[in-house]
């Protein structure tokens, strides 16, 4: 199975060049699935959200997604109101999603909020509901691999272009280690990295991947180009492609192999 991840595609801020180029090399990659984990729109405006559901018409496979911080209207008063309308009326309804395949199990959770007790609302929430959504929908799944998507990230990279907050974090981390999440997907920062936790659950060693995603297509670059992951799932492995963006076209700059600890019963 192979599943392209995207993020912070910020239609509004994008180069429509990339975005030609992402499309065509997706297309032709026949992936199977399409994930985009966050900031779809540069400013939530209707003709925005009108690119991105055009953009993603275009894909014959599913996509999974969800919102970012710049889904959410900016300061007036649909911001508060209703938050995510525009998102749910061009693309889609459920800001928590789940998908259910035989290889690959996966959870989505929106945490962006339209007011933070934060002077940056930009970051990131997450709720004890939300934890409970995570554990009850991988409580009923058999399948191999455990991926959970969300925009912002959980975990920092060596090299760090901005500090985020996500408030309840410690107690989602507890959930993905307990849950034993496989792979966590974010974007927000705009540069690609791989972080990984190896937590000790019920004697049972198990390493959680935490893989954020650059900024697929848009102008707003940090240190990194544009660029996406692509996810190559077997029944005990995954091999993960980053590519970035160079000259017309893009290309894989660093891939990891993950196996899977076999179970010893
Ligand atoms: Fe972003
Ligand atoms: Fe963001």
């Amino acid at each position: 199975m192979k599943i392209a991840h995207i993020s912070d595609l910020h239609f509004g801020a994008h180069d429509q060049t990339v975005c030609d180029i992402l499309l065509a090399h997706i297309l032709d990659a026949e992936v199977d699935l399409v994930i985009a984990s966050g900031d779809i729109t540069q400013s939530s405006t209707d003709a925005e959200f009108a690119q991105a559901q055009a953009f993603f018409a275009r894909f014959p496979m599913p996509v999974f997604m969800v919102p970012g911080n710049h889904d959410l209207p900016g300061m007036d008063l649909t911001r508060f109101i209703n938050p995510f309308g525009r998102y749910k009326r061009f693309l889609t309804e459920d800001l928590n999603p789940e998908l259910a395949t035989p290889l690959v199990h996966i959870k989505g959770i929106n945490t962006a909020r339209r007011i933070l007790p934060h002077w940056n609302w930009a970051n990131g929430s997450v709720s004890a509901r939300q934890c409970r959504q995570v554990e009850e929908s991988f409580a009923v799944s058999s399948a191999p691999w455990r991926l959970f998507v969300l925009h912002h990230p959980l975990m920092s990279p060596k090299e760090f272009p901005l500090d985020i907050t996500v408030f309840n974090s410690a107690e989602l981390l507890k959930t993905i280690a307990e849950t034993q999440i496989d792979i966590v997907l974010a974007g927000h920062q705009h540069h690609a990295y791989i972080e990984t936790r190896q937590e000790c659950v019920m004697e049972e060693d198990h390493m959680t991947l935490f893989v954020s995603a650059s900024t697929a297509m848009s102008t707003r670059i940090r240190r990194q180009p544009q660029g996406f992951n692509m996810l190559h799932f077997t029944e005990t492995s995954v091999r993960i492609d980053m590519l970035r963006y160079d000259n017309g076209a893009f290309m894989i700059f660093e891939a990891l192999t993950h196996t899977k600890a076999v179970d010893p019963a």
